[in-house]
């Protein structure tokens, strides 16, 4: 009899370890807020949250209480009636903290949360404002794409992956001083004119792209291992002192104001080099560069040329001028040039559009890998969204430059 009753006791108590164990360890599905309160006293939850297709319509507020630290992701998406979702306690998600596909949500606050594995908002038109008021000092990647926001604030890190933000209308700052370095930058297609703070970028290890930009402050950048472009900027000059390198492709593109070039560092441009549709009358600011690794493309209505150090390209010449007063600066007897096509003249009624490969000068290479966990509409929204913005700026590339199709990314500083 007390065998009985304490092996009863015994099994009660287990029972409820294994209950309290069960509140605070496995995936959690979400389908209403007594499922949050179940797990409340978890400061620490084994595994990942899911709020996903929350449909009851009362339901406009959620409240992630008590969960400090989720070893898994975090997704909360598709909940039409969601607006606020507050995470007032959280502060580390190793796996991917990602909102996504809810067009009321206004409000979401995580006033502590230091650390994501990788954050991703996407289609979320109303968000209008981040509410990381600790500002988050870590994250892999980063994504955000289809928002309501109207600045980048409260991501303070150094070291980041991918930093994609595109098709955000109404963004007009993204400041991040902090960083330091990037894999990957890509900002394009969000309102005409953001201003970009990154004054502390040194290194980015694959493409940098600047699109509709009005200002950016990238003036310590040293180099890109991948492309660096700036395309469709109301920016007036561009000054990259520290700029020694460009792995791949290089290009000012659709930027009517752009009057004003200086890289005196740069020595040179590892794919193709292109300056299109700008305000500039001379192109120079390039003192030190003597390599181009594919074709040299430059369209305007110049009146000077002045490339002092340059002593091989190795892809073609196309260079068309407007202006009745301009020179061509090379001559095939130099060898410089190693393609084969040759173009450069003047007094051009129309810039020509060279034809066989046509390259795009958008994103969306990497924002299709980082997006690969949640393939939902919005990474098809980026992507066709930015597409379209970038059959504006597509560049046609010659044939010996095939091979550095990923054009996508760029830096600077003003
Ligand atoms: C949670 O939902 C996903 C699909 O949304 C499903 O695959 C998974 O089995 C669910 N997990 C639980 C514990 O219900
Ligand atoms: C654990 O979840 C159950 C329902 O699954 C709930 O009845 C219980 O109160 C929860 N325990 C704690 C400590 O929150
Ligand atoms: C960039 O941000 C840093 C830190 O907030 C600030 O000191 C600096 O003035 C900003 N640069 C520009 C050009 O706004
Ligand atoms: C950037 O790269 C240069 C050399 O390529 C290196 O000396 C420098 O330390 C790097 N800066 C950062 C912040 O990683
Ligand atoms: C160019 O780089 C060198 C170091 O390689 C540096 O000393 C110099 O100040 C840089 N030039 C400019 C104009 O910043
Ligand atoms: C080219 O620039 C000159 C001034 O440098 C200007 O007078 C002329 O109108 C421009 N032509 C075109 C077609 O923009
Ligand atoms: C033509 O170029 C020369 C030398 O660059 C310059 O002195 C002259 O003013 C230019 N003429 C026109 C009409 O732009
Ligand atoms: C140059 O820019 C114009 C206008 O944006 C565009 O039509 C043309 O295709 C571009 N050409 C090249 C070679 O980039
Ligand atoms: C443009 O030039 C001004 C004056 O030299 C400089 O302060 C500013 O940083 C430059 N802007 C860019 C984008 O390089």
């Amino acid at each position: 009899m007390l065998f009985k009753s304490l092996s009863l006791s015994f099994l009660l108590l287990a029972s409820r370890v294994l209950a309290d164990n069960d509140n605070c360890s496995g995936d959690k599905n979400v389908t209403a807020q007594s499922d949050l309160d179940n797990i409340k006293s978890c400061s620490k939850l084994d595994g990942s949250l899911h709020v996903d297709n929350l449909q009851a319509s009362g339901i406009t507020v959620l409240n992630i209480v008590g969960v400090k630290e989720v070893t898994g992701g975090i997704v909360v998406s598709n909940s039409p009636h969601l607006e606020t979702v507050n995470f007032p306690d959280l502060e580390t998600v190793d796996g991917t903290f990602s909102i996504h596909d809810m067009t009321r949500l206004n409000s979401l606050p995580a006033p502590k949360l230091n650390e994501v594995g990788s954050l991703e908002l996407k289609v979320l038109p109303n968000l209008g404002e981040l509410q990381f008021n600790n500002g988050i000092k870590k994250a892999n990647n980063v994504e955000i794409v289809n928002t309501g926001l109207q600045s980048i604030k409260g991501i303070d890190i150094t070291n980041i992956g991918t930093f994609n933000i595109n098709n955000n209308k109404y963004i007009q700052s993204i400041d991040m001083p902090q960083l330091e370095t990037a894999s990957s930058i890509n900002i394009a297609a969000n309102a005409k004119k953001v201003d970009v703070n990154f004054s502390k970028l040194a290194n980015v290890s694959s493409d940098a792209n600047f699109n509709g930009i009005s200002n950016v402050f990238v003036g310590n950048l040293k180099s890109t291992k991948g492309s660096l472009g700036f395309t469709d900027t109301s920016l007036n000059n561009v000054s990259l002192p520290y700029l020694t390198s460009v792995s791949q492709s290089l290009y000012f593109m659709d930027s009517t104001d752009l009057n004003s070039l200086s890289l005196p560092n740069l020595t040179s441009v590892g794919g193709s080099f292109t300056i299109n549709n700008t305000d500039l009358v001379k192109v120079s600011g390039f003192p030190k560069l003597s390599e181009v690794g594919g074709g040299l493309t430059l369209l305007g209505n110049y009146s000077e040329v002045d490339f002092p150090k340059l002593s091989d390209v190795r892809g073609s010449l196309l260079v068309e001028s407007k202006s009745s007063n301009f020179s061509c600066p090379f001559k095939k007897s130099d060898d410089v040039i190693k393609g084969n096509d040759w173009t450069c003249k003047g007094a051009v009624s129309s810039i020509a559009k060279s034809s066989s490969v046509s390259n795009t000068a958008t994103s969306d290479g990497s924002s299709a890998t980082s997006s690969a966990s949640g393939s939902d509409s919005s990474a098809e929204h980026g992507k066709s969204a930015s597409s379209q913005k970038s059959g504006a700026s597509t560049v046609a590339f010659s044939a010996g430059v095939v091979g550095i199709v990923t054009l996508f990314g760029a830096a600077l500083s003003l």
